[in-house]
């Protein structure tokens, strides 16, 4: 959409939506840029302004129980480095990983599912090994969506089993919006739908409060010093936030982590997948409230009911050890600040699409959508668990797990739980399909 296309209501709104966010991000900003100017005025020549030098990958970088090293080069000439695992003849699982990840956090899944899989743990693009566009126009949604499906047209494969986490579960929701017919199944690892995500941000204070890095975010250059200074310990503590104790991710991870984000030029294009969303981030919302809402029942959902399909809820939170499951579904449906919700199947039959960007299509998905596993940490700092339970709630095919004692990367911070909750899901939905 270009600003010529916009009603003066739409230009009003986009305004205010950008004043919002420079609102929100301008004293983080001004409280963060004091304290490192400080820090500076200090000892302006110490160590602490950049990452130790780390001239040779960790050796758990090359580690061959993980898979192999190799690079793919897509239509429109990015090439993407990826790490695989298992019989190429297999079924593809696709990990996209969020931020600040790389392929290297799929580290425990690519070796439990190489056994039933060809597993791929891709760099997306800006990210590790993988090239890295300038600016933020190559970061959009649109764009990323469409790496995914260049991917699958590279590796020769009409469909893949998706699994991704934050970023990288956003990327594979609105994938799968576009191409229902090129996912067989889709794992949702510390994410719920980007747009009952979008959504919590405006309308729950919680999740609002979690999130204040998506304003700082869009300020230049602050970010990156700011992860970077320390010998990356920003970073570090990120990974770390609500971990288990022991923490999960090892010393020895963390030096991986740090030799490939303490590259120079590293973190802009990761960052920049916020920056090319930020504007954009109500906008889908606001397209919503414009439609007309039907007045949808939102009772709360008894857990462990079959669905309209009906196939059992085969990984649903009830069924594993999660206490919270119910007290977090509860808070979902009472939630007092948001407006009514509209009921899913106006939303599937609904012209617009589910999708936070502009120029993508606007057809309706046709046909059914693919079983979906939304995993979440009961320890999450960064996403409401609310949200899976609203996703539930409003799409279709969709099972929730919360590991209770997980933090925001699941799948590093409890890898049994992780990989138990993911056969499952896949066993009773091969079950379901069949
Ligand atoms: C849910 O997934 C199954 C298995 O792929 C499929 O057969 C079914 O039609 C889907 N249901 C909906 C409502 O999309």
């Amino acid at each position: 959409m270009t600003w010529i296309d916009l009603s003066w209501r739409q230009l009003l709104l986009r305004l205010a939506t950008a004043l919002t966010v420079w609102a929100l991000a301008a004293p983080l900003a001004l409280y963060l840029t004091s304290a490192l100017l400080l820090r500076f005025l200090w000892s302006p020549f110490s160590g602490f302004w950049r990452p130790k030098a780390r001239d040779q990958p960790p050796d758990v970088l090359q580690d061959a129980a993980l898979g192999q090293h190799a690079y793919v080069t897509l239509d429109k000439g990015i090439k993407l480095h990826y790490v695989h695992n298992g019989d190429p003849a297999r079924p593809l699982m696709l990990f996209l990983h969020g931020f600040p990840e790389f392929w290297y956090s799929w580290k425990h899944q690519l070796q439990e599912f190489a056994s039933d899989y060809w597993v791929v743990a891709v760099d997306m693009r800006g990210y590790g090994d993988s090239d890295k566009p300038s600016g933020t126009v190559p970061y959009r949604a649109d764009i990323l969506v469409d790496d995914v499906k260049e991917l699958l047209d590279a590796f020769e494969r009409p469909a893949a089993t998706l699994v991704g986490h934050g970023w990288g579960a956003a990327v594979a929701w609105m994938f799968m919006e576009r191409y229902p017919e090129r996912v067989d199944r889709l794992v949702s690892v510390g994410a719920p739908h980007p747009y009952v995500f979008q959504r919590a941000v405006v309308l729950n204070r919680k999740q609002l409060l979690r999130t204040w890095y998506l304003f700082l975010f869009q300020v230049p250059y602050l970010p990156e010093l700011l992860l970077r200074c320390d010998d990356l310990a920003c970073l570090a503590s990120a990974l770390r936030r609500g971990r288990r104790q022991p923490p999960a991710l090892s010393d020895e991870d963390l030096e991986a982590y740090k030799y490939t984000f303490g590259r120079p030029g590293a973190l802009t294009g990761p960052l920049n997948y916020y920056r090319a969303a930020g504007w954009g981030l109500p906008r889908r919302w606001r397209r919503q409230r414009a439609a007309p809402a039907a007045e949808a029942e939102d009772g709360v959902e008894e857990s462990g009911v079959t669905r309209d399909d009906g196939c059992p809820d085969g990984a649903d939170s009830t069924s594993t050890p999660t206490a919270e499951a119910s007290a977090a579904e509860a808070s979902a449906a009472e939630e007092p600040s948001e407006a009514p919700e509209q009921d899913p199947s106006t939303l599937a039959d609904s012209t617009t699409p589910v999708i936070p960007v502009a120029p993508l299509s606007s057809a309706a998905p046709t046909g059914p959508t693919p079983p979906v596993l939304v995993l979440m940490g009961g320890r999450d700092a960064y996403v409401e668990t609310s949200t899976a339970f609203r996703t539930r709630k409003r799409f279709p095919n969709v099972s929730v797990v919360i590991v209770r004692d997980a933090n925001h990367f699941v799948h590093l911070d409890d890898p049994a739980a992780a990989n138990k909750a993911v056969r499952k899901f896949l066993a009773a939905s091969a079950q379901c399909a069949a």
